[in-house]
């Protein structure tokens, strides 16, 4: 028996429930770590469990990578029987991946109360994988952690009920403010990558819908490459695996301006981020670190779920077309950083708990 399992499988879920895990210890919430083993590349995953300070998860699925189906199919069994052994009164997930479907789908059938944190983020595109997963995993929650006003009013448009609905603010703050001072003092990224004093980008790129298709991931590296050029900046590219293999098996050359790195580790990525001009990206996390940061940001996609960094004047959406990138890039950067950051105080781990029908024994939440 067991309070709180989180099923967690991937590095954005990894970053934005450490803030949740630590809150349980705080208050003494009895919690399981179910990992599906969805990412098992050290750079992906182990590293954040020791620089977050998490313990090593209770479970591991080792799924792996495959197929969308094949994936989930096996993580399918193996969070059931995890459950079924832990018999949690409440699940956590966090996100959008197939770790996060997996997890609620799981949950949702078991005697187990679902929680869903980051809930009703939508992009209304159901060509990506992860808005199946989003829609899919609100519909089968009892708990919605929404992290802005705007989700809320999404899962109250697709006709789930308010009471089920919690705003909280998104952990991702809660990560970014416990980590930022540290990441200044302890990281040496900027010196190891001879940045002092330069102007640079950071950019990064690995969803499927850009990397998978060789011509709009070709365009996107001109447009990245243009619009460094248009700035004599140099761009920084931590580059995800599966990026990595796109860009190996397409042959794609790299253009110059573009210096490709491992993917970094959780500090030396905040630190990096946050002495940027500016941030290129398609990835959802970095949107809105690059909005919490102040750093202004251009999203190489179509759409966003994250429409809140948009509406504060944060980001730009570019497509992958190089002269929208290009135009983009000089926009943001012409801008100024002077916008509220829209996703909360950093005591969304916090609010997610005392939601939860929990036995708090700390008397610190119980006030
Ligand atoms: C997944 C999520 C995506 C999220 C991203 C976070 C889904 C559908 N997608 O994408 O929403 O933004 O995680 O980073 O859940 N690979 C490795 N090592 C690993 C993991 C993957 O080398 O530890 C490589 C493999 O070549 C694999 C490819 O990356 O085939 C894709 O991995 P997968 O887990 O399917 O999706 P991600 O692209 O990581
Ligand atoms: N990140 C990192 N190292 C990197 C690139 C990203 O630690 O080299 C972190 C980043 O700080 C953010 C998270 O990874 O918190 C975003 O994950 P990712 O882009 O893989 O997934 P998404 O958010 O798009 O689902």
């Amino acid at each position: 028996m067991t309070d709180v399992a989180f099923v967690l499988g991937t590095r954005p879920e990894i970053i934005k429930l450490a803030p949740v895990v630590q809150a349980c210890q705080r208050f003494e919430v009895d919690y399981t770590i179910i990992h599906t083993g969805q990412h098992y590349s050290d750079s992906l995953d182990s590293v954040f469990f020791d620089q977050l300070e998490l313990p090593e998860p209770d479970y591991n699925l080792g799924v792996g990578s495959s197929s969308h189906g094949e994936q989930t199919g096996e993580m399918l069994i193996g969070i059931e029987r995890a459950l079924t052994e832990t018999a949690p009164d409440v699940v956590l997930v966090q996100g959008d991946t197939n770790s996060v479907l997996a997890g609620a789908i799981a949950a949702s059938k078991m005697d187990a109360e679902l929680g869903h944190v980051e809930a009703g983020l939508r992009s209304f595109d159901r060509s990506m994988p992860e808005e199946t997963n989003r829609v899919v995993s609100d519909h089968v929650s009892e708990y919605l952690f929404a992290p802005t006003e705007q989700s809320k009013t999404y899962l109250l448009d697709e006709g789930l009920s308010e009471h089920r609905i919690t705003v909280t603010g998104n952990t991702v703050v809660d990560a970014l403010l416990r980590n930022r001072e540290i990441a200044r003092q302890k990281s040496n990224v900027i010196a190891d990558l001879g940045l002092e004093g330069t102007e640079f980008f950071v950019m990064t790129a690995h969803r499927q819908e850009n990397v998978d298709d060789e011509a709009r991931f070709r365009e996107l590296l001109a447009g990245v490459e243009r619009a460094a050029e248009a700035h004599d900046a140099e761009v920084i590219y931590p580059v995800h695996p599966r990026a990595r293999d796109r860009l190996e098996a397409f042959g794609l050359d790299v253009p110059d301006r573009i210096r490709t790195i491992e993917p970094l580790e959780y500090l030396d990525f905040l630190r990096l981020s946050s002495m940027a001009d500016l941030i290129l990206t398609d990835s959802g996390g970095v949107q809105e670190e690059a909005c919490i940061l102040g750093v202004p940001c251009v999203t190489m996609r179509d759409n966003t779920e994250r429409p809140e960094t948009i509406d504060v004047g944060a980001n730009r959406l570019s497509s992958c077309d190089p002269g929208q990138i290009v135009a983009s890039a000089t926009e943001m950067l012409l801008k100024g950083n002077d916008w509220e950051n829209p996703f909360g105080d950093g005591d969304a781990a916090e609010r997610i708990l005392r939601a939860l029908p929990l036995e708090i024994k700390s008397r610190e939440v119980a006030q």
